[in-house]
């Protein structure tokens, strides 16, 4: 294995902030006081100060072979040197098949497809553009309706966010697309406060499907999207028994299931995805975030064999699916993602996450009884815990509370609303998890 080149750290604090428009991001409070990372290793982000600050959230849920990972790294080197870019309309690379197989050797049952792109978002429009195409290759074009679900998060296309269920990801953008309806959350905190894994209480709430159908006919329904275990609104795991029940509604009525796993897949949930972990098999996968540990981005879309098979019909000069990204398995997301599947299975990652989910979930629920602390989910390596609101604005605690562990705690963990969401790389030692949330006990005491 080739080995990692190195060079010093060259970050410095820029001169001027103002030209980067960051994204999801308090701009002008962040540009008061700019929280600049430089550099990275393993579990930790050094600051341009040289200060190390354990991270808590796997940046944004996608590093989970932890960070600048030798084999990763020199993976991505040489594939630099050697092929930097080559089209996937009507052309490909190798490295395009080899991941795809990988990928696909992960997913359960006839998943066996895997279509590239770039990102979650992609992803999910890509999934439902595929489910919009399917039905009509079919001779079933009537099915047009799109089923997401409350609180759920699907990225930012047109398409993630109308099927998505966070009201402020979706007010400022109009109409978004039309025929789409929503299941009720599978959240509520009188019934489920303080659970470990999958709450017992809410497989019912699948049920609300079976009067989506009686609303809008089956016949025009072609896709509903779930996260397994929604993370983005701050780690909502599904209630037992639920998402057997959305399948079982999906096969009565011809609807087909995504699952969008872009949080869950690559050993979030100690599995390699979270239909493994569930025993329920969807139609499609999307994936993103994991699948290169976040080193270079990429997304995709595993499909069932039935769902390829549709399209694989008609004068074989013809193309069976108009979509595409000029990136899509793009030569550097593929050296990274051969690189990071290999490190998965060379270090047992997903298994250690498995083995990790009891002291996590155990030292997560420790932080019950600490002001403030509404409820605390633990399922997989993830963690939600939901502070109250400070009555002068919703999302002041968290934004306090995430300020206070970059400048002063040395720690790094998203802020949704006033929840603090934890997902480490799962590469974490237990002593890690013990200095993580004892970090986070002194700072929600700090924020009462
Ligand atoms: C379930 C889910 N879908 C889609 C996305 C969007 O992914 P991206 O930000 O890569 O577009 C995310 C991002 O967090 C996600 O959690």
């Amino acid at each position: 294995m080739a080995q990692a080149q190195r060079t010093p750290v060259t970050a410095t604090v820029p001169n001027d902030l103002e030209p980067f428009w960051l994204p999801f991001t308090a701009n002008r409070a962040f540009k008061r006081r700019p929280r600049l990372i430089a550099s990275a290793k393993d579990m930790h982000y050094i600051t341009p100060e040289g200060r190390k600050l354990i991270d808590g959230s796997a940046g944004l849920w996608c590093t989970n072979a932890g960070h600048n990972r030798d084999p990763i790294v020199a993976a991505i080197q040489a594939q630099a040197a050697e092929l930097d870019f080559a089209p996937t309309f009507q052309f490909a690379h190798p490295k395009a098949f080899e991941l795809a197989a990988r990928v696909a050797s992960l997913a359960p049952g006839d998943l066996d497809h895997v279509f590239f792109c770039n990102s979650g978002s992609e992803a999910v429009d890509t999934a439902l553009k595929i489910a919009l195409a399917f039905h009509k290759v079919r001779g079933e074009g009537s099915r047009v309706r799109l089923i997401g679900r409350e609180r759920g998060y699907h990225g930012v296309g047109f398409g993630g966010v109308a099927v998505g269920g966070i009201v402020s990801n979706r007010k400022q953008f109009g109409t978004l697309l039309v025929g789409v309806d929503h299941l009720p959350s599978t959240y509520n905190r009188e019934k489920q406060a303080f659970s470990i894994g999958e709450p017992e209480w809410g497989a019912h709430l699948a049920d609300a499907l079976d009067g989506l159908v009686t609303l809008h006919d089956a016949s025009t329904i072609a896709a509903v999207i779930v996260e397994p275990m929604s993370g983005s609104s701050g780690v909502l795991p599904p209630p037992k028994g639920y998402l057997e029940r959305l399948r079982a509604i999906c096969d009565k009525h011809g609807i087909l299931l995504i699952f969008d796993e872009v949080i869950t897949g690559y050993g979030r949930l100690g599995y390699a995805f979270a239909a493994e972990r569930y025993g329920v098999q969807p139609d499609m996968i999307t994936f993103a975030k994991g699948v290169t540990s976040g080193s270079v981005p990429m997304g995709g879309v595993v499909v069932r064999k039935g769902v390829y098979d549709a399209f694989m019909q008609g004068p074989e000069h013809v193309i069976e699916l108009f979509h595409g990204y000029t990136y899509s398995a793009h030569p550097l997301a593929c050296a990274a993602g051969l690189a990071t599947l290999d490190l998965y299975r060379a270090e047992g990652l997903f298994e250690r996450a498995r083995k990790l989910e009891k002291p996590w979930a155990e030292a997560a629920m420790g932080l019950k009884g600490l002001p403030n602390v509404l409820d605390i989910r633990a399922v997989g390596l993830t963690a939600g815990i939901d502070l109250a609101s400070k009555p002068d604005g919703v999302g002041k605690r968290g934004l306090e509370a995430l300020e206070l562990g970059f400048f002063e705690h040395d720690v790094m963990f998203r802020a949704v609303g006033d929840t603090i969401a934890l997902s480490p790389p799962l590469i974490v030692t237990e002593s890690q998890i013990g200095e993580l949330f004892r970090k986070v006990a002194k700072i929600i005491k700090a924020v009462a």
